[in-house]
């Protein structure tokens, strides 16, 4: 059945369990993510970027978002939009089945400079008196995302900003954030503490000096009824990489954010974890061993099957580490 982001979150804040967002492009990352939700007794988050909507058709991710429905009654599933950059973009989403949005203010719709804090809570606010209007749900985000280590701030083709900023300038303030909420009305918020998108976030294992995991329990105590969003949240696990790598890959040494950090954030309020990079590793890296290993094949199937079965192992484990498995 279709939940909101809000119920499914609400419920995960008074059972103190934390919900992997997984983004979907297609049929395979659909089916690998409801297999291992089932098998987990999960609830789900599926979440779709501009991009996905781009590859896949809106029509064609609306039916499969009902099929999956169909084929797992069971599993309350929130479908939605991930990083929406103006009002069209949430709106056209809720008008195809989204049961939440996502609208980034964060950053300018041209992406090229970090946005002013009155542009995000003008077009925030806007999108959320509009979608509650319908009962979707809003994510809203504060910060910028980006990296400690180097200072680059991450802008929405996650290329770096010009110029470095300060530790000051990425991280999300407390107070700012406890402004924003009043001014925006949003349900959930994703917040900055140096966690960037894709596959190189650190060049070590991060320490609290480039994962700021403290401002999490800040921003938690000033707003306990606002879900808290990590962004970012792959942990980009060494042994796919290491098949990545073993079968023709090319993934330097990198890290991620690990599974106990997100885990001590969950007991802080992290409520929405976003995971898009480890499903994409685990499902290339069996790909290039089914490619690398059986040279004759070419059976689509035969990559496809290990892929979702990939996918799946990596989905059961955050299911059960972040404290999801048995809420479904
Ligand atoms: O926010 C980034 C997500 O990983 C989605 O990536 O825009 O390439 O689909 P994408
Ligand atoms: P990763 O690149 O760490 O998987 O983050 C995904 C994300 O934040 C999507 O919004
Ligand atoms: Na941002
Ligand atoms: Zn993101």
């Amino acid at each position: 059945a279709r939940i909101t982001l809000r119920q499914l979150l609400d419920h995960a804040a008074e059972r103190a369990y934390g919900v992997p967002a997984f983004n979907i492009n297609n049929m395979e990352q659909g089916l690998a993510i409801m297999e291992a939700a089932r098998a987990c007794d999960a609830p789900v988050i599926l979440q779709v970027s501009r991009g996905a909507r781009t590859y896949a058709n809106d029509i064609m991710l609306a039916k499969m978002m009902e099929a999956l429905e169909a084929m797992y009654p069971d599993i309350p599933i929130c479908i939605h939009q991930d990083h929406g950059n103006n009002v069209a973009t949430c709106l056209t989403a809720i008008k195809h089945g989204f049961t939440s949005v996502m609208m980034d203010g964060s950053l300018k719709e041209d992406a090229k400079t970090p946005a002013d804090y009155a542009y995000n809570v003008a077009i925030t606010a806007e999108v959320s008196r509009l979608a509650h209007t319908v009962g979707a749900s809003v994510e809203g985000e504060l910060g910028c995302l980006g990296s400690l280590e180097t200072g680059y701030g991450e802008a929405e083709d996650g290329h770096g900003f010009e110029g470095a900023l300060d530790r000051s300038q990425l991280l999300t303030d407390p107070d700012e954030a406890a402004r924003f909420v009043a001014e925006t009305g949003v349900d959930a918020l994703a917040v900055a503490i140096g966690t960037s998108h894709g596959a190189y976030k650190f060049t070590r294992k991060p320490t609290g000096e480039v994962l700021a995991m403290d401002v999490i329990e800040k921003i938690h105590d000033r707003l306990p009824d606002t879900h808290i969003v990590m962004h970012g949240s792959s942990s980009v696990p060494q042994e796919w990489r290491d098949v990545f790598n073993a079968h023709g890959g090319e993934m330097r040494e990198t890290y991620g954010v690990p599974v106990e950090e997100i885990v001590r954030g969950i007991r802080f309020g992290v409520r929405k974890v976003n995971i898009d990079t480890d499903l994409r590793l685990a499902a290339a890296a069996a790909i290039r061993r089914v490619a690398d290993t059986s040279r004759s094949e070419f059976d689509p199937r035969k990559f496809l099957t290990p892929a979702m079965d990939a996918m799946s192992a990596v989905c059961t484990a955050r299911f059960e580490a972040f404290g999801t498995a048995g809420h479904a």
